[in-house]
């Protein structure tokens, strides 16, 4: 009998045991294979042991638009740091920029506006700087965090306000939500979560007939860097200095806003937060100002993390992100250093340091299958891992 006499789905499973090269090797033989071994379901297995494919740790798969053929070979480049650096904007004082990342727009905070930019090089005519086509302002001073969701930019800034944009019209509400610098802001399914150095959290809502009223004020005691709204929105975190007698990470229920519980214990002085990740509703990763990523399982027990990696120059870690599988990217204090991590090892994976200047932290970073977008002090950077690496001299 030969192979192709199989139905179909039969053929796909068979071919979804096989190994990379076994499956290239295969896609060589005739057209009809090589269609067969184009197809995603083949490459499931192979894709999701790898970093960044976009096949998350739950089976779901964040880069849809991209063979996953093709996001296993540029998966070999994010593992050997083969990449291009390009500096994709720049500019004169020192800021603390944040971004956010939505398919083929970046959104890029400077001081009190946020810009909207097109990555996609045709649409952006040449230099990114010229595919600005929209600006988010209203902030007195500085935009500290913001987040998109489907239908809302919203932004919280050191004047204490946070600003509702509408991401379809031009259409913003601002309001005072803190008395001081608001840090940092979450919100998921209309649910806004805000921190201040005020010491205190708060819970607002996006449902139109309340916006702008808090539901709820937790004073935590200690200025608060980092929220999190946990995927279920039924608790969130709180990321704080720790500088006062608390412990840095707290969890709060979002009906009651009572202490859940407390994560870690014996955190140093002043090992504030200052990111915060949820993987799954049990699953969280946070970094700060001692110098660790630590991986908690909510499931397994609170007090102590069940994985941590150490940042090996002793600088603070100010953000980080994953690919909802192996792979964390870390941001450090010093020198702009990008880290490369695969959860599977202690060390990490890869280094990137993007500039020679001593104080410039990462304060930002975004990725998708193919770039990863570095915000800095003064510049912008974006690492292309499907460009050809400049030539080094030997
Ligand atoms: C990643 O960003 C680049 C532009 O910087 C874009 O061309 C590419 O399509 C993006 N990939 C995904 C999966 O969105
Ligand atoms: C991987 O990097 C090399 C250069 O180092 C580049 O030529 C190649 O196109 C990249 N692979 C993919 C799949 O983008």
């Amino acid at each position: 009998m030969s192979l192709f006499q199989l139905p179909d789905d039969v053929l796909y499973l068979i071919l979804s045991y096989l190994d990379c090269k076994s499956l290239c090797r295969l896609s060589q033989v005739c057209r009809r294979l090589f269609h067969f071994t184009r197809r995603d379901a083949v490459w499931r297995k192979i894709a999701k042991d790898l970093i960044n494919t976009g096949i998350t740790r739950q089976g779901g798969d964040l880069y849809q638009g991209i063979l996953l053929k093709d996001r296993v070979r540029i998966s070999q480049n994010w593992s050997q740091g083969s990449c291009r650096k390009e500096v994709l904007l720049k500019w004169k004082t020192n800021l603390l920029p944040w971004l956010q990342l939505d398919h083929d727009v970046l959104y890029l905070s400077q001081a009190a506006d946020i810009g909207a930019y097109h990555l996609s090089p045709d649409r952006g005519r040449g230099r990114f700087q010229h595919s600005r086509f929209a600006l988010f302002s209203g902030h007195q001073e500085d935009v500290c965090r913001f987040v998109l969701t489907d239908t809302h930019l919203i932004s919280a800034g050191g004047d204490g306000k946070i600003i509702i944009h509408n991401r379809r019209d031009d259409f913003s509400m601002e309001f005072y939500a803190h008395s001081q610098e608001v840090n940092c802001i979450d919100c998921k399914d209309g649910l806004i979560v805000s921190g201040s150095r005020d010491k205190t959290a708060r819970i607002w809502t996006l449902s139109p007939n309340r916006l702008g009223k808090c539901l709820h004020t937790i004073h935590t005691f200690d200025r608060v860097w980092s929220v999190a709204l946990s995927p279920t929105i039924g608790t969130f975190v709180t990321g704080t200095a720790c500088c006062e007698d608390s412990t840095p990470l707290r969890i709060w229920d979002t009906e009651r806003c009572q202490l859940v519980s407390c994560l870690g214990e014996d955190f140093r002085r002043g090992a504030g937060v200052l990111d915060i990740i949820y993987e799954s509703p049990f699953q969280l990763l946070t970094c700060g100002y001692d110098t660790y990523i630590r991986y908690w399982d909510l499931r397994v027990c609170s007090r102590k993390c069940v994985m941590e990696w150490e940042e090996p120059h002793d600088s603070a870690l100010y953000c980080m992100q994953t690919d909802g599988n192996h792979l964390i990217v870390s941001g450090s204090s010093y020198y702009g250093v990008v880290r490369l991590w695969d959860k599977r090892h202690t060390r990490c994976l890869q280094m990137f340091q993007l500039t020679s200047s001593t104080s410039s932290p990462v304060y930002c970073l975004r990725l998708n299958a193919s770039h990863l977008y570095a915000a800095l002090a003064s510049a912008l950077y974006s690492l292309d891992f499907t460009a050809p690496a400049p030539r080094t001299r030997r």
